[in-house]
């Protein structure tokens, strides 16, 4: 019984976070009923005795990483991969994490040699048919259907690729750890092993890992902590678009992003994201503006749309909102008829996120009330201009939580004007690289953007 008390361990399935007693609440992430027992490995015996080295004698340029070959890859791991790390790349199922990585995987085996790509979950028909597809064919790139941890790295060893590919951390186990595919023990236990190979070899790695919103498997979060860098995919599957985010980043920073387009041939690279956000909306139509919001702490930029026309006379005029909440969007209905003098209440009023995005921050509240008018006077906003801010009841624009943040990605994204809370133009997000207007109130908002459809 000692013994196992001392062996067994906890660990949180959200955040990594590990105890040796179970808890009914994570200390770290606060989540509730989310640890999990697992017992750590008894570790791998190493066969050379280890040589600590002096930093200064310690040879590996800064430089040393080696481009994919896909640029917006590249950009989100801060110039290409570097010997001996490990990436996780997560995502949905479905989104495309295995296009990106077999396409990937070609570019860089025609440049750097050999590649293995592990596909743990499709046969390797499977595989071969995307890499048609894609045009993944190079004679350097090798792929392996195998769910066994052990023998991938028994195959990477004797293979030596510069590069090692593993589809995904979820479908692959080690025979003598606890629990199936998937448990938090086995992809604790499998990330570990790999990351081992990588640093012992100098092999990078790049795992794939699914996100999965009910927490069935044990999600890449899990890894965030042991892995040099995470990189999320995100998007809608039914639009074509994927954004590929950097969420943690030993070697870089975490600030840039890389966009896709999902096409028939695979992934193609968007090397100007601005121009596809301007690009995607009907030029100079009235009704729209795009907001700089945040999910999470990773900015993000939405176009809001609206439509605005007389209702039936006598009837009771429409409001169709979708992607914002309807009571928030009703109370800055009520904002711009009282504080703006817009006369709503004859109107109906249609609000549409683009994309199919929630935008459930308050910091949104500006941008809706900036294209309801718009689309009221039918006078299109500036198409360089972003808004953000929350509304207040008596019209007031109130401050938001990382302004510098969101005038940054939007700056990045070639806009050339924020319309923003005054309380946060401060003089660091002055020096972000765009113009920003402080703006105390909507009304004053209305005239800032009107100002800019002038010029
Ligand atoms: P996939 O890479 O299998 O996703 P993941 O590995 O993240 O689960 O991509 C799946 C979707 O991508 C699938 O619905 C079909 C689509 N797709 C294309 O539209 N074009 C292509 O060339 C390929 C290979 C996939
Ligand atoms: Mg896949």
């Amino acid at each position: 019984m000692a013994t196992r008390a001392a062996r067994t361990r906890f660990a949180c399935r959200e955040c990594g976070y590990e105890s040796p007693r179970w808890l009914g609440r994570c200390p770290s992430c606060q989540a509730w009923n989310s640890l999990e027992e697992f017992k750590p490995a008894v570790p791998a015996l190493v066969s050379s005795s280890p040589r600590p080295q002096t930093l200064a004698d310690v040879d590996r340029s800064p430089d040393a990483r080696a481009r994919t070959g896909l640029s917006e890859l590249d950009r989100v791991l801060g110039g290409g991969i570097v010997p001996g790390s490990v990436v996780l790349m997560g995502g949905e199922p479905g989104i495309g994490k295995s296009t990106l990585l077999l396409q990937a995987s070609h570019r860089f085996a025609e440049q750097h040699g050999p590649v293995l790509y592990v596909s743990a979950e499709e046969s390797i028909e499977q595989v071969a048919l995307r890499a048609r597809r894609v045009g993944a064919l190079s004679r350097a790139l090798s792929v392996l259907a195998e769910t066994d941890v052990d023998a991938v790295m028994t195959a990477a060893c004797a293979h030596r690729p510069k590069l090692l590919v593993v589809d995904s951390v979820q479908t692959v186990a080690a025979s003598d750890a606890e629990g199936p595919a998937g448990s938090l023990s086995q992809v604790r236990e499998c990330a570990a092993r790999l990351t081992r190979l990588a640093k012992a070899e100098g092999i990078p790695v790049l795992l794939v890992g699914h996100v999965n919103k009910q927490g069935l498997l044990a999600g890449p979060k899990v890894l965030e902590h042991s892995v040099d860098a995470v990189l999320y995919m995100e998007g809608e599957r039914h639009t074509q678009f994927r954004t590929l985010r950097c969420a943690k980043n030993r070697f870089g920073s975490t600030d840039e992003i890389g966009i896709f387009e999902m096409a028939e041939e695979g992934l193609r690279e968007v090397p100007n994201p601005s121009e596809l956000f301007l690009e995607e909306r009907a030029a100079g139509a009235a009704g729209t503006v795009i907001v700089a919001t945040l999910e999470g702490t990773r900015p993000l930029l939405v176009e809001v749309q609206a439509l605005v026309g007389p209702a039936p006379f006598g009837g009771t005029p429409r409001r169709q909102v979708s992607g914002v909440d309807y009571q928030r969007a009703a109370i800055i209905l009520a904002v711009l008829e009282r504080r703006c003098g817009l006369p709503l209440h004859s109107c109906d009023v249609f609000i549409n996120v683009a994309g199919g995005v929630r935008l459930l921050e308050p910091a949104a509240d500006l941008a809706v009330a900036v294209a309801v008018a718009s689309a009221h006077w039918d006078r299109p906003v500036d198409p360089g201009t972003v808004v953000f801010g929350e509304v207040g009841l008596a019209g007031e624009v109130r401050a938001t939580r990382r302004a510098e943040r969101r005038a940054q990605e939007a700056a990045k994204l070639g806009f050339r004007r924020c319309v923003l809370p005054r309380a946060n133009a401060s003089p660091v997000v002055l020096r972000t690289g765009i113009e920003c207007v402080g703006v105390a109130t909507v009304a004053e908002a209305l005239k800032a953007v009107d100002a800019a459809e002038r010029r």
